[in-house]
């Protein structure tokens, strides 16, 4: 018989624990505070930068099928993107397909007789681009694994086609993207499709139906929530409303009209983009403003373009449209309001900041 010695307290405590582990473990992992003090995550030796990190979100956002997959299915951006390459790229002509996905603007440009693509993405993608291409006997498709600022060539290309753009149109890094490889890899006098583009930023009435207030404007029920106005939020995406359902607006308070227009082919650098926007909108139809919509606008020729306002039905329906939110105000018709759009980085929504004053109105001129 094996003799039992007396249990210390020590051992029994040790005991207790190890049965305790297993409900600790759970606990522990479920609760995100518990867990980051019990299993620290080592620092890493340089914090990535910002950009870096945007990257990394990039890559892997991308590497979705149902990305790709909104992206293709949206009509009025392949039919766009169709007619451009039509149009633009010659038999011959070499290209980068900058951003590739699953490849098919290379596709469509390899159809078109380009002698050479270079079909470039820093995503996983890139291996569906290539089973696609073999299955649809797709030639003269060189697929490159990288991103675009690490590609290198033996020769400048003729054509850099692209589709870079956010739903606040810069926030894919579309300007340094661009301008990068066209300063290092495009013939002179070479092309960039697409090149121009108009952003928009609308004072907007959203459908009372859909209409959020901000806390501190609420009364529900006779409860009166306006001393929140002290406690409003400091996390600039409170700040933002994402939508893509053109029910969500109501209608525009002022006709539209761009608000930044820049060509990548004679922008110098994203530097040279302005840090700040100041324009006037008159009031064309008197309501409640609920924020700004911000949309934008490709152009290839005066005849061939893509957008994605929301008033449009022929939006291009994968990008969502953002609204900057404001203050509650009620604007009459004839009303007119100084709006400023000030960015200390385009890529970085959450470097904007709005604000309008209205003009006074202009005294009526009596007669005698
Ligand atoms: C909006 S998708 C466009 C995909 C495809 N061109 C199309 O029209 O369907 C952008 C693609 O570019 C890739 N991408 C974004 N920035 C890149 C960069 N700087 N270098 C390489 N690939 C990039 C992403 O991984 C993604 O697959």
């Amino acid at each position: 018989m094996p003799s039992s010695s007396p249990r210390s307290p020590w051992s029994a405590f040790l005991q207790l624990l190890r049965r305790l582990r297993g409900k600790l473990a759970a606990k522990i992992i479920f609760s995100q505070r518990l867990n980051r003090w019990v299993y620290p995550t080592p620092e890493p030796d340089v914090e990535p930068t910002q950009n870096e990190r945007y990257r990394e979100f990039n890559r892997s956002y991308f590497a979705q099928f149902y990305e790709q997959e909104k992206m293709l299915a949206d009509k009025p951006r392949m039919d766009f993107y169709y007619a451009a390459i039509a149009r633009h790229i010659k038999p011959g002509d070499r290209v980068i397909d900058l951003g590739t996905g699953t490849g098919i603007l290379a596709a469509f440009a390899s159809r078109r007789g380009a002698s050479k693509v270079y079909a470039i993405d820093h995503s996983v993608v890139l291996e569906h681009a290539k089973t696609l291409a073999a299955h649809n006997r797709i030639e003269n498709v060189e697929f490159v694994s990288t991103h675009s600022k690490d590609l290198r060539l033996d020769a400048p290309v003729d054509v850099i086609l692209h589709e870079q753009m956010g739903d606040y149109l810069f926030d894919e890094d579309m300007v340094t993207n661009i301008t990068d490889l066209r300063d290092r890899l495009l013939k002179p006098g070479g092309l960039i499709l697409p090149s121009r583009f108009e952003l928009f930023c609308e004072p907007v009435k959203v459908r009372d139906t859909r209409f959020v207030p901000h806390m501190w404007d609420l009364n529900v029920h006779g409860i009166d929530y306006s001393c929140m106005d002290r406690e409003r939020p400091q996390d600039p995406h409170y700040y933002h409303i994402p939508a893509a359902d053109l029910g969500y607006i109501d209608y525009l308070l002022s006709n539209a009209s761009p608000v930044l227009t820049l060509d990548l082919g004679t922008l110098k650098s994203a530097t040279d983009l302005p840090t700040e926007l100041r324009f006037t909108r008159t009031i064309t139809r008197a309501g409640r403003l609920d924020g700004y919509v911000v949309y934008f606008r490709a152009l290839v020729d005066d005849d061939l373009s893509l957008n994605s306002s929301p008033l449009d039905a022929d939006r291009a329906t994968n990008w969502g449209y953002r609204i900057l939110r404001t203050d509650r105000d009620h604007l009459a018709e004839g009303d007119v309001i100084d709006i400023t759009l000030t960015i200390s980085h385009w890529p970085d929504v959450d470097t904007w900041r709005w604000k309008h004053v209205k003009a006074l109105h202009p005294e009526p001129v009596t007669t005698r």
